[in-house]
């Protein structure tokens, strides 16, 4: 049985998530049992959908996925809040599980998205909202819930650690900085969102959620962007042995839970100090495994596009009904297996 995919928005991650559905379908198949198939792509453009072979299925509008009785699941990577709502409340009351990359709406509206799921006894799966291709919803969720988690903090916005990574190693200025990484498509030509720190901002709102087993809504979150530092201030904080970072942290203490976004100075030392350029990496203390990492590309078509479909998957995994694992579940004998001498 197919599991029918009604896919809005083919933007970066849109595009990337039917690339890797191309070169992978037959995998998908072969190794897991699931035949994945995009019977719906909705856009504000039909360019993409048109290159990529999907022109038959194209609509502008999504309703003709929400009424579409047919499709399993939804996927949605328009971004933005107020449409992106619609759609994937819309998707939940007819039934679709929903996949979703959109970290603004999870962080101010999740609580009701979460309850439509509920009632409706579907999914709504949201691992690319954070951090792009690094894997650090779903180890949250499952692998570290029995810890108590302490602190979870990180760089979780690459283009102002692109921005302060230019300034500290090149001495460039803020405004240069920026006009670099606008020149090489990090930064919106209006790059509040980033600049501002409410990018990361929301990103910590939807962690810091998970992490203490709360609801922590954007409004909650104090945020400071790096509008105003210098290469002056880098310079300072380098010849006392730091770094400056946009450190996003989520941090529990007896007086309560605090969520809050700055340029921090780390020591120079420390694991998060390495993480350069537009990476990303989200750094967690839990009282049982201790401290983790979680180190990767933080944005970007492959990147956003790998966490959509993994998520993808394991929504449509549980709509076929099929309770085992993905490991271990087949086993591919097509490599052979070289044998190493002593
Ligand atoms: N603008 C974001 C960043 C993209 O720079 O990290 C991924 O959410």
């Amino acid at each position: 049985m197919a599991v029918s995919v009604g896919l809005v928005g083919t933007g970066t991650v849109g595009r990337g998530f039917l690339e890797i559905l191309a070169k992978h379908h037959d995998d998908f198949l072969r190794h897991y049992h699931i035949d994945l198939q995009v019977t719906r792509v909705c856009s504000r453009r039909n360019d993409v959908a048109c290159e990529l072979g999907f022109s038959n299925v194209f609509t502008y509008d999504f309703h003709d996925i929400l009424n579409d009785t047919s499709i399993d699941l939804v996927v949605e990577l328009i971004g933005g809040v107020d449409d992106a709502f619609d759609i994937i409340a819309g998707a939940l009351q007819a039934g679709k599980s929903v996949v979703t990359a959109n970290k603004a709406l999870m962080a101010q509206r999740g609580k009701e998205l979460f309850a439509l799921a509920h009632e409706h006894k579907v999914e709504l799966a949201f691992e690319a909202s954070v951090g792009g291709g690094i894997p650090i919803i779903g180890p949250m969720k499952h692998a570290l819930i029995s810890n108590e988690i302490s602190c979870v903090m990180g760089i979780v916005n690459g283009t102002t650690n692109f921005m302060l990574t230019c300034m500290a190693e090149q001495n460039l200025s803020y405004d240069q900085a920026l006009q670099i990484a606008q020149q090489k498509g990090y930064a919106e030509a209006d790059p509040s969102a980033d600049v501002d720190g409410l990018d990361a901002a929301a990103k910590i709102a939807i962690l810091s959620s998970i992490a203490f087993n709360t609801r922590i809504t954007l409004s909650d979150v104090y945020a400071q962007g790096i509008r105003a530092l210098t290469p002056l201030d880098l310079e300072a904080a380098r010849d006392m042995g730091y770094c400056v970072k946009l450190l996003a942290i989520g941090r529990r203490s007896e007086a309560g839970i605090e969520v809050r976004v700055h340029p921090t100075m780390i020591p120079r030392s420390h694991a998060l100090a390495s993480v350069k350029g537009v990476y990303n990496a989200v750094y967690v203390v839990g009282d049982a495994v201790g401290d983790l990492m979680f180190y990767g590309e933080g944005a970007g078509s492959g990147a956003a596009a790998s966490a959509v479909m993994g998520d993808v998957l394991e929504c449509a995994r549980h709509i076929q009904g099929n309770v085992r694992s993905f490991v271990g579940c087949t086993c591919s004998d097509t490599l052979p297996i070289i044998a190493m001498s002593q």
